[in-house]
């Protein structure tokens, strides 16, 4: 069976806040995620999301406040065009723009966090693998 590994950018004012509680709730998660806080999600470059995908994870999860909520100048609505943009380009490659989960203020909860990488993880686990390509 397929066992998709995931790759969490949470920022540290949302989603890791979200995953933190989550786990100290001892939530029902996959047991193949690893969460990086980051400071805002407008930080998460997308040559370290094509790297983590060339290295085999087969999906990343970028969390982050919601459009207004952001600690800096709103920087995460300049993220998510820049991250649809790399779906577009995900898309086109044929890697699939579902391997790439954007969710900017739902996941602050520890309820919300479980449903979010729970469904994320059961639309991955019906894809191929992704071979390493680097
Ligand atoms: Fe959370 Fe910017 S501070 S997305």
């Amino acid at each position: 069976m397929n066992q998709p590994r995931i790759l969490i950018f949470a920022c540290k004012w949302c989603g890791f806040i979200g995953a933190d509680a989550a786990g100290k709730k001892r939530a029902s998660l996959p047991s193949q995620f690893r969460v990086i806080p980051v400071e805002c999600a407008a930080l998460v470059e997308t040559d370290a999301i094509i790297r983590a995908l060339a290295g085999g994870i087969d999906g990343i999860a970028v969390l982050g406040c919601h459009i207004g909520g952001c600690r800096y100048n709103n920087a995460n609505h300049t993220a998510i065009k820049r991250l649809e943009l790399l779906q577009d380009l995900l898309d086109t490659t044929g890697i699939g723009s579902s391997r790439l989960l954007l969710s900017f203020g739902t996941a602050h909860e520890d309820y919300q966090f479980e449903e979010i990488i729970n469904n994320f993880f059961n639309e991955l686990i019906l894809l191929p693998p992704l071979d390493p390509w680097l």
